[in-house]
């Protein structure tokens, strides 16, 4: 089997043919950063945020299972684009219209391996969220099948959803943002085996293996247009500074986040070739991150080093009705001991969207060979 010399690695182009950003569909997969409510359905879950004080910048004040104050960065991205920001997986039936829509899947306190997040006890980790995109597949193929519209290709599958009118340019966009709790509710956890069991680079080769694989898997299922969030700076964030004795960013863990992302931006070349009509794209954003961390004065933000409702401890900290909050939620960077807040969301998925975006403009000339 010939293997192809000139490897198109698609580093940006996805949004590229995008006349009209409001056909687009968007599937999002992902941990607590992307989540909009799937877990308020899992009646035994702890990893939620369906109470005061999540919410409290949303509209009408709601707390809907965002972990922000306000929006995520995925309703931000969803914003931008025109596009209402899909609804949780759990909240739709299965004859549901807004399935076609698209579908966010996220969970908070998933990850990459099966058993991270282990004692929040009900998550549904990232290969759930693909079995239950496997099973939205399934409702979309039906509904292709009684209207007996176009064939059954990979594409196709996803045409319906945009009626037959976009047919021209259909655009689909899976966003993952997953890995983070890997580390921070597995891999940083000393209780845990991973950590006692493996070395980080073992553990990254553990993250690879399976991550090949459900992206793999997601490919098979007719994902083409796949855009992976890679991790931010977690060292910083307030639940780790916690655990320095001058609240200072964990370098280690730092340094194994950009072990990490590398790694994956490596993996998705890899598949970019080895999957023929793979469009994958890892989306950094770590150094964004850092520097919304080192200089938020620069976007406007006063405090970087806590939480707003400074709930951080060693162990975590989420921002339950007993917190303090901040006098103003849009100095903080920090939203809770994990989470960014409404504000720092609008300035990460504007970096993000200008990126990724602004550069697929260029597209005409941009499907080249970037790296061996
Ligand atoms: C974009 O597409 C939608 C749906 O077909 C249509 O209603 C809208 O007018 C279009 N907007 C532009 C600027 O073409
Ligand atoms: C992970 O969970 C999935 C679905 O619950 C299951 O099919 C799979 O066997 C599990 N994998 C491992 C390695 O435990
Ligand atoms: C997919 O649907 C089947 C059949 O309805 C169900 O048994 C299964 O649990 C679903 N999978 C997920 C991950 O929700
Ligand atoms: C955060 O940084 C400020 C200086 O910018 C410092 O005064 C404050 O003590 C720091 N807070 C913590 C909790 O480290
Ligand atoms: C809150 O902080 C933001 C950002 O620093 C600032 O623009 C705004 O004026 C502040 N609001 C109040 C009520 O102080
Ligand atoms: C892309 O380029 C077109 C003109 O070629 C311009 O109208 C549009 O605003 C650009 N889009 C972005 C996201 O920069
Ligand atoms: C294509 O690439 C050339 C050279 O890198 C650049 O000058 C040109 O602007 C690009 N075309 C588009 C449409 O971006």
């Amino acid at each position: 089997m010939a293997i192809p010399l000139i490897l198109a690695v698609f580093t940006a182009p996805i949004i590229a043919m995008a006349a009209n950003y409001t056909s687009l569909v968007t599937f999002i997969f992902g941990d607590s950063l992307t989540e909009v409510g799937n877990n308020n359905y899992l009646r035994y879950s702890l990893a939620r945020s369906d109470f005061p004080f999540y919410g409290i910048d949303y509209p009408n004040r709601i707390p809907t299972g965002r972990f922000s104050n306000g929006r995520t960065i995925a309703d931000i991205i969803s914003e931008k684009l025109g596009i209402p920001s899909p609804p949780p997986y759990l909240s739709l039936n299965r004859q549901d219209d807004a399935l076609l829509k698209g579908v966010n899947y996220a969970s908070g306190g998933a990850g990459i391996l099966n058993d991270t997040g282990i004692y929040f006890i009900e998550r549904i980790s990232f290969d759930d969220q693909i079995g239950c995109f496997e099973n939205t597949t399934r409702v979309i193929k039906k509904r292709l099948g009684e209207e007996s519209a176009v064939s059954l290709l990979h594409e196709a599958i996803y045409f319906i959803a945009m009626g037959k009118s976009l047919l021209r340019s259909p655009l689909y966009v899976f966003g993952l943002s997953i890995g983070s709790n890997d580390y921070i509710n597995n891999f940083l956890q000393p209780f845990l085996p991973y950590s006692r069991r493996y070395t980080h680079d073992e553990f990254l080769g553990i993250l690879e293996l399976k991550l090949a694989e459900q992206l793999t898997r997601l490919y098979l299922l007719g994902a083409r247009k796949v855009i992976f969030l890679g991790l931010g700076p977690l060292g910083c964030i307030p639940s780790q500074r916690a655990k320095s004795t001058t609240n200072q960013c964990l370098q280690q863990v730092n340094e194994w986040v950009v072990q990490f992302n590398s790694k994956v931006q490596k993996l998705i070349n890899v598949l970019n070739v080895k999957l023929k009509k793979a469009q994958l794209t890892f989306a950094d954003t770590y150094q964004d991150g850092m520097d919304l961390v080192e200089n938020p004065g620069k976007y406007g933000f006063k405090v970087s080093n806590t939480s707003c409702c400074k709930v951080e401890t060693a162990v975590g900290g989420l921002c339950l009705s007993y917190a303090h909050v901040c006098d103003n939620r849009s100095e903080y960077v920090f939203w809770d001991a994990f989470h960014p807040s409404d504000a720092a969301n609008v300035v990460l998925a504007d970096r993000f969207f200008t990126k990724l975006f602004a550069t697929s403009n260029s597209s005409s000339n941009s499907s080249s060979s970037h790296e061996g």
